[in-house]
């Protein structure tokens, strides 16, 4: 593998964010090759698996095409993997793991397919080399992707290691969290881009409130990591790579020292809700860019200069909590119109009957997934009017 030439890259995403990922894609300048329901691929060299490791928000990992090639059995398999020049970029003494997704009549056994890369490429360092790198599960070296569909296979290198979307800032959970990368996604969807005020009452451990703060304050997430699986290739280059962060955190400065921050909202009614949320937002380094406040939703403070108020009430499983959940809803929907006229309301809910008891005409319905439940980002203008105080108390 040339190592300066352009290649394949393959990046992947939750399902249904795919085009919130091309919309990411192409604001960075990428020409889309081909889309797909969790992906996207385009062009680039090792300079852009960096660039795209440390700005996008809504990919899982970004894999580069080592090669592609006929498969007719796992002894080809093996021959292939093995007629690669694996001392380039496998260090002798690092640590190797390969995964694989498997629909050939060759084979009925990932493990097999997994054994057969794992030996090629071990072999071939023996060989080369006179050592032999560890393999294992562990994702702690370089991990390798094979996809086998009858008689073809990719080999793919994942130079994200651990998804994208661990950003590492989440050290407090709370009841049911939402992705990083499915709120980044959910935030481009409802156009946020820190030019306006963004409220979140619901936010429980904060996700979406510390999503917004690194968009508005254009962080790039991948700051808040420092554990990527290309930093464990041979040759990747790590002076552009320190320089490549640095741009990042000077741009993030000077940014942050050129525009009004809007308010950052975020309340729920939980109290270790708010704790979590308080203390991943310091984790995440954006703790100063977020009001945050104990309260029941409809007694959340509406700033006055107008914006996006987003919710993420909980879906509800049993019929119980579906009951109360009705009332919630039909709250929500009181709320928007008493107290946020002249803002655009959204919620993000996996039940649409429950959305229903929301009362309001919605002007959007965005379909998402939640890992496998199908989800909705419901849109809501208000219209300007008299807005209402908040009730006694609030
Ligand atoms: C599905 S969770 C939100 C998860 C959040 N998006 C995240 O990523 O962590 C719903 C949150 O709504 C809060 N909640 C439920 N009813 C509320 C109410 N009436 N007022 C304020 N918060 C409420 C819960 O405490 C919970 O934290």
């Amino acid at each position: 593998m040339d190592l300066e030439k352009r290649h394949i890259i393959q990046i992947s995403c939750g399902l249904g964010l795919t085009p919130w990922l091309e919309q990411e894609l192409t604001d960075l300048g990428y020409a889309l090759r081909l889309t797909h329901d969790t992906g996207v691929e385009i062009e680039g060299g090792l300079n852009d698996v960096m660039r795209l490791n440390l700005h996008l928000r809504t990919a899982n990992n970004v894999m580069l095409l080592i090669k592609s090639f006929p498969c007719r059995s796992p002894q080809q398999l093996y021959e292939e993997v093995y007629n690669f020049g694996w001392e380039q970029i496998v260090d002798k003494n690092g640590y190797i793991s390969v995964v694989s997704r498997v629909d050939t009549p060759s084979i009925n056994n990932t493990m097999f397919a997994n054994l057969k890369v794992k030996d090629a490429i071990v072999d071939r360092l023996l060989e080369k080399t006179g050592t032999r790198p560890d393999s294992g599960k562990e994702r702690i070296g370089l991990l390798f992707h094979l996809y086998w569909k009858q008689d073809k296979a990719w080999l793919y290198l994942n130079t994200s290691g651990q998804k994208l979307s661990d950003r590492g800032y989440r050290k407090m959970p709370h009841s049911a969290p939402m992705r990083e990368s499915l709120a980044a996604a959910v935030l481009l969807a409802t156009k946020y881009d820190g030019s306006v005020p963004l409220v979140n009452p619901m936010c429980g451990s904060g996700t979406l409130a510390i999503e917004a703060a690194l968009i508005a304050t254009h962080k790039a997430p991948g700051l808040l990591r420092s554990r990527y699986a290309f930093l464990e290739m041979k040759e990747y280059d790590a002076a552009l790579w320190k320089s490549m962060r640095t741009e990042a955190l000077n741009d993030s400065r000077r940014y942050a020292k050129t525009h009004k921050p809007r308010p950052i909202v975020a309340t729920d009614r939980d109290p270790k809700a708010i704790q979590a949320a308080r203390k991943n937002a310091q984790t995440a380094g954006v703790e100063s860019w977020i009001e945050f406040h104990v309260c029941d939703f409809a007694d959340t403070a509406i700033p006055e200069e107008p914006g996006i108020i987003l919710m993420n009430p909980e879906y509800g499983q049993r019929l119980g909590q579906i009951r109360a959940l009705e009332e919630t809803y039909g709250r929500i929907g009181d709320f928007f119109k008493q107290r946020c006229g002249g803002w655009k309301g959204s919620i993000f809910t996996g039940n649409l009957d429950l959305a229903k008891k929301v009362g309001l005409r919605t002007k959007r319905r965005i379909p998402f997934f939640n890992a496998d439940i199908e989800c909705r980002l419901l849109e809501y203008e208000m219209y300007a009017g008299s807005r209402k105080a908040p009730p006694a108390g609030g």
